[in-house]
């Protein structure tokens, strides 16, 4: 069976979803890759590091997909719409697509994969279960995500972080709220910790004070017998009551006046980003300080929060899109090795093909279209 891995076209994506690590492996289990031009050049994996463990360079995404039975992306393809080229179009019939597909913002996608005949997985729904860990790939991203977050706020932040005693005087640390304590939340107060920051954090789901504390840092708590159902059964929050939703704003508020950097990470899988930060907050806070909304994607924690950097009454407000990809070497190796560890026990070692159970989780939960058809229960209604 032949693996394709494209160069990734989307705007701000430098990762490339197989490095010559993972490829080396791909070809060890029987698979044959090609690999297009440059597709790893961004993430500084060049083409003769795939070619030494024995990839074929294909000169365009025509030549690298055109035969693949199984294609390996970061992104979701191109569409015409989107200024092409139709990466969809270059797919065979019974093609297997891999990667973040994003089908909950782009049902429509959905249907296209079933209508071109492509099995695609999307690999953001995989359920978060203790065997799939390895190949979950929000959580390699987000952690790369979170980290980078803190070092994106560092590099626009006129003040330091540490508290410095020095023959000049004295300066005080940096206060770090992180808001949304899932994984890229519980990396950035790791992170700040290490930079010296004085860090708090909040989240609507009670269960991570614990985590919040244990790495050093205080969790700010709304008081609210709500909090206890605000977990789904997937560990996933859910959306909060108008009331709560109010007591939250007030204490968010107070706290951000004393906050020289803000770090916003919070996400309710399939809907838009709640608000956290009105722009009336922004207004108290103290000049100079520094917010990175890492939910920009879905719309954004603060309410002024723009693609780019944006000031604001003295807060510069850095919001951009697709941080792991902005570490695109290391973002690529976890990525890449995700997708490795989601194949491998797919591979059946006598035929050296694929071997789907209906009745695996990890399959039902990832795959969205199968022989022309949506698979996925929570795609089906919208998309037929
Ligand atoms: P996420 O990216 O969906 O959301 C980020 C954070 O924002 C979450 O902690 C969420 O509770 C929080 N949030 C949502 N609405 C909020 C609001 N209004 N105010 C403040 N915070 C808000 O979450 P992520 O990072 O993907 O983690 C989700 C869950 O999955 C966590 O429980 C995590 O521990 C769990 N997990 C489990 C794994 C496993 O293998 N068992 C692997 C990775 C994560």
């Amino acid at each position: 069976m032949k693996i394709g891995i494209p160069k990734e076209r989307r705007e701000h994506e430098h990762r490339v979803a197989a490095t010559p690590d993972t490829v080396k492996k791909l070809i060890g289990l029987g698979f044959e890759v090609v690999v297009e031009r440059d597709a790893g050049a961004g993430a500084s994996l060049l083409d003769k590091a795939y070619e030494a463990v024995g990839a074929t360079i294909a000169p365009d995404a025509a030549s690298a997909l055109k035969d693949a039975d199984i294609v390996l992306k970061v992104q979701r393809p191109l569409t015409e719409a989107e200024g092409g080229p139709d990466e969809l179009a270059l797919l065979k019939a019974g093609a297997k697509l891999i990667g973040f597909l994003s089908p909950h913002a782009n049902p429509d996608q959905v249907k296209a994969y079933a209508n071109a005949k492509v099995d695609a997985f999307a690999m953001e729904l995989l359920p978060r279960i203790t065997r799939a860990q390895s190949m979950d790939v929000l959580s390699s991203q987000s952690n790369l995500a979170g980290y980078r977050a803190v070092l994106e706020a560092g590099n626009v932040f006129g003040r330091v972080a540490p508290m410095m005693m020095t023959a000049a005087g004295t300066v005080p640390p940096a206060r770090a709220l992180i808001l949304g304590a899932g994984v890229a939340g519980l990396q950035a107060i790791a992170t700040a910790r290490r930079l010296g920051a004085v860090v708090s954090a909040f989240d609507v789901r009670p269960a991570v004070k614990e985590q919040v504390e244990s790495l050093g840092a205080s969790f700010v708590e709304v008081e609210s017998e709500e909090t206890k159902e605000a977990e789904t059964a997937g560990g996933y929050a859910k959306e909060m009551s108008e009331d709560y939703k109010r007591k939250q704003s007030e204490l968010i508020h107070e706290t951000l006046k004393k906050q020289d950097i803000v770090i916003t990470t919070a996400l309710i899988p399939g809907k838009p980003a709640p608000t956290l930060i009105t722009e009336a907050m922004v207004r108290d806070m103290k000049p100079g300080s520094v917010i990175v909304d890492l939910a920009i994607e879905a719309g954004g924690n603060c309410e002024l929060s723009e693609e780019g950097v944006v000031e604001a009454h003295g807060v510069t407000i850095v919001a951009y899109p697709n941080l792991p990809s902005r570490i695109a070497e290391h973002a690529s190796a976890l990525y890449a090795k995700n997708l490795l560890n989601f194949l491998t026990p797919l591979v059946d070692g006598e035929t050296k093909t694929l071997k789907l159970d209906p009745e695996d989780e990890v399959i039902q939960g990832t795959r969205l279209t199968q022989d022309g058809a949506i698979v996925h229960a929570a795609f089906s209604d919208k998309g037929n």
